[in-house]
């Protein structure tokens, strides 16, 4: 077992993270919020696996609970399906003192929070992650949010959770697919500022792939210890935080460009890549961590190109660049980067020549 303190000033919260941990969620509701109803919310595919096993263990305790279960996918993140909710809840009689428990990946957690943080003017959430992205990455540091038509959570809020609870066992059921997808988000961090944890991740990366728990609970650990820790210098993101979107400009474009058809996580795999690419083209970055970083991607099959996320399209660096300065949340015309000095060494850096952009975009394109 490990806990990881998230520590801002009255918004403290613990990361639980063990095997068996739904045991753990439901003896902390009795502690604290013993007349309280839970207000469990997940999506379909979370509810075959665990639905039964979570809400049990309310049962048992005869503690009141109620379930509401959302289609998967990023379609749940939307407005209207956030009112209907709301509207359930207060027809239910949904009380300040309730807690929402976000039993799920991402989307689940983002809907959950964004619904918490308005519902009653604010009502208590907890975080139960069930995907490795969501375990390392979005049930911490509270954003939460919906999409909209001009893009992807463009409507939320920081709200933090009162706790996360994580188990790594929950992994076991993941697709391939939705692991790798989160383990880019688990590289990122290594390469911002932990060369050391980058090569532990590359000695381990047999246990990682079959997912071991003990392996998991450390590789979880160390994420959330390291965003713990970003979050608390910069909550809201004005700076420092930013180092967290390593490889996101070129990813957000990739995810824009096809239209939203793969995983998050597959285009931050690639997007990485690029950013490293694009150190080297500015002569910021000696070549052989390309190699470095590339033999650990190929280890555990990560995509590495563009061609690899779709083989089809006609891929066209004007077209991500394009996609790049269209982005709503930049604040001026310049794009921002995070690049690497070193594994392990992350910078924002504010001009970038946009021919070496591109010059590092079309790397991507035929391999
Ligand atoms: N709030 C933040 O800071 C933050 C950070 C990064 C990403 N996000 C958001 O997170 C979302 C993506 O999250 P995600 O990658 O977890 O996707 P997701 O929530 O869609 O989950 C991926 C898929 O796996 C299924 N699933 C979840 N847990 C499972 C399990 N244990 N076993 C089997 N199937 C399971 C889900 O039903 C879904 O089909 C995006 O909307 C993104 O914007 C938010």
């Amino acid at each position: 077992m490990k806990v990881v303190k998230l520590d801002i000033k009255d918004k403290s919260y613990k990361i639980i993270i063990k095997t068996n941990v739904f045991k753990d969620v439901v003896s902390h509701h009795i502690s604290n919020y013993k007349n309280s109803k839970a207000i469990i919310i997940t999506d379909k595919n979370v509810a075959k696996y665990y639905k039964q096993k979570f809400t049990f263990l309310f049962e048992k305790s005869k503690i009141k609970n109620q379930i509401i279960i959302i289609k998967p996918g990023e379609a749940s993140k939307d407005l209207v399906l956030i009112k209907k909710v709301a509207e359930k809840l207060l027809k239910t009689g949904v009380k300040r003192n309730d807690v929402i428990y976000a039993l799920g990946g991402g989307i689940v957690g983002d809907f959950s929070g964004f619904l918490a943080s308005i519902i009653l003017r604010g009502i208590r959430f907890i975080q139960v992650p069930t995907t490795l992205l969501a375990q390392v990455d979005s049930s911490v540091g509270g954003k939460t949010g919906v999409n909209t038509v001009n893009g992807k959570n463009l409507i939320g809020s920081f709200y933090q959770p009162s706790a996360v609870f994580i188990d790594p066992n929950t992994l076991k059921t993941l697709s391939k697919k939705e692991f790798l997808s989160g383990y880019s988000e688990v590289l990122k961090y290594s390469l911002i500022n932990d060369k050391k944890f980058f090569l532990w991740l590359d000695l381990n990366y047999k246990k990682i792939n079959s997912r071991n728990p003990s392996t998991m609970i450390n590789v979880i650990s160390k994420c959330c210890i390291k965003k713990a820790k970003i979050v608390k210098i910069d909550e809201k993101e004005k700076n420092y935080r930013m180092l967290l979107n390593l490889g996101h400009t070129f990813a957000h474009a990739i995810e824009k460009d096809i239209n939203y058809k793969i995983r998050h996580g597959e285009a931050v795999s690639v997007g990485l890549l690029m950013a490293i690419k694009l150190s080297i083209l500015l002569g910021i970055t000696k070549p052989n961590i390309y190699n470095l970083i590339e033999s650990h991607y190929n280890k555990l099959k990560l995509p590495t190109s563009l061609k690899s996320l779709d083989a089809k399209r006609k891929w066209l660096p004007k077209s991500l660049i394009r996609n790049m300065l269209s982005d709503k949340k930049r604040t001026d015309d310049n794009i921002k980067f995070i690049l690497l000095k070193d594994i392990g060494k992350a910078f924002i850096k504010n001009k970038v020549n946009k021919n070496k952009i591109a010059l590092a975009i079309k790397e991507f394109v035929n391999d």
